[in-house]
């Protein structure tokens, strides 16, 4: 399998629960190629005093959900070039309007009108070729990445047209959890929206957060008032975090009045952290160990390039170039 993510930030549980969980679920059935994908996140205005820093956190997370480096590699995209190669190669493969109707691109653009780039519109280009130097049967991401991964299959189909049968089409891989929302309870919970429960937080952070954002159901005025949780957000995290029979308590105690929001947040924050505890641990743990997570991506890179360079040289072979 391979999947990446960009360095833009601490990862949250969207992240984890849309990728990462399921990234370390399946390293028991397919050998895993993780991908820190720092040139997809030069493509929006980026600190560059905090790249680096930001592309160590995403390493050391990677590591603490349960990355096992014996069972995958885990590496930056930049240390192995063939990546921004072969995105130049299906650039001239990918028809243009195919590009400008891909959701993600369109809602970037919208909100950065300042700086629509020419590496934003061709972003799929380049995630096509993290995804295809590599061979992969599956694409494990979230929902949201469906449209991108179905681009790469039309690449696929259109690479192999032209210049002989090569590509696979790769399947997406979902986990239970396809999208999480936002603690807005509006849109997907996402870095760059700034409505995420971050993995790093610490409990009692996490525990505030939830109490001062966590949007419920709105119609809710007072503890008194019966409550609808079916259009409840923090409802809909109770389904991903608590057991049946705490989902139940809160469900019928939210319709009678008997539990009112503060107390159902409380829940949901002791639930929640329990699952993240280990996961925190471990972001300790490797965060004060960082030659070895060095050695880690130094690894990653080695063997990443080493089959990158090969299905390089295949398809410029291909190609007549
Ligand atoms: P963000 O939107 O926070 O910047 P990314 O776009 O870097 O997150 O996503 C990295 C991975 O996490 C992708 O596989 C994506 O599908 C998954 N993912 C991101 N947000 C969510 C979410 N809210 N629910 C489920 N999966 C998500
Ligand atoms: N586009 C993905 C996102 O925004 C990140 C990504 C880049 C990716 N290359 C990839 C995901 C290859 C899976 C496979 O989340």
């Amino acid at each position: 399998m391979l999947s990446g993510i960009q360095p833009t930030g601490s990862l949250h549980i969207g992240n984890y629960l849309g990728a990462l969980k399921n990234w370390a679920d399946i390293l028991n059935d397919y050998y895993g190629f993780f991908c820190i994908v720092d040139y997809h996140a030069i493509t929006v205005e980026y600190d560059v005093s905090q790249m680096q820093k930001r592309i160590m956190d995403a390493a050391v997370e990677y590591l603490a959900c349960g990355l096992d480096p014996n069972k995958c590699s885990i590496f930056v995209q930049s240390d192995v070039r063939a990546h921004t190669e072969l995105a130049w190669i299906f650039n001239s493969i990918i028809p243009v309007a195919e590009l400008e109707r891909m959701t993600q691109y369109k809602d970037k653009s919208r909100k950065n009108v300042e700086n629509i780039n020419a590496a934003l519109l061709t972003y799929p280009s380049l995630m096509a070729a993290d995804i295809l130097l590599y061979h992969p049967d599956i694409v494990p991401v979230g929902e949201d990445q469906e449209q991108h991964v179905e681009l790469t299959r039309m690449i696929v189909r259109k690479f192999n047209n032209r210049y002989g049968e090569y590509f696979k089409e790769p399947d997406t891989y979902h986990g239970k959890v396809l999208r999480i929302l936002g603690l807005d309870g509006q849109n997907k919970m996402s870095k760059s929206l700034n409505n995420h429960i971050a993995l790093s937080l610490t409990a009692e952070e996490t525990e505030k957060l939830i109490m001062q954002k966590a949007m419920t159901d709105t119609n809710r005025k007072l503890k008194t008032d019966p409550g609808n949780p079916d259009i409840c957000n923090v409802y809909s995290y109770h389904k991903i975090f608590s057991s049946e029979d705490e989902q139940k308590e809160v469900c019928e105690g939210c319709k009678n009045a008997s539990i009112g929001c503060v107390q159902c947040k409380r829940m949901l924050a002791k639930n929640i952290n329990n699952e993240l505890a280990p996961i925190r641990e471990n972001i300790n743990k490797y965060s004060n160990d960082k030659d070895y997570v060095y050695d880690v991506l130094k690894e990653g890179a080695k063997n990443a390039s080493e089959v990158a360079e090969k299905t390089l040289y295949e398809v410029r072979n291909l190609m007549g170039l």
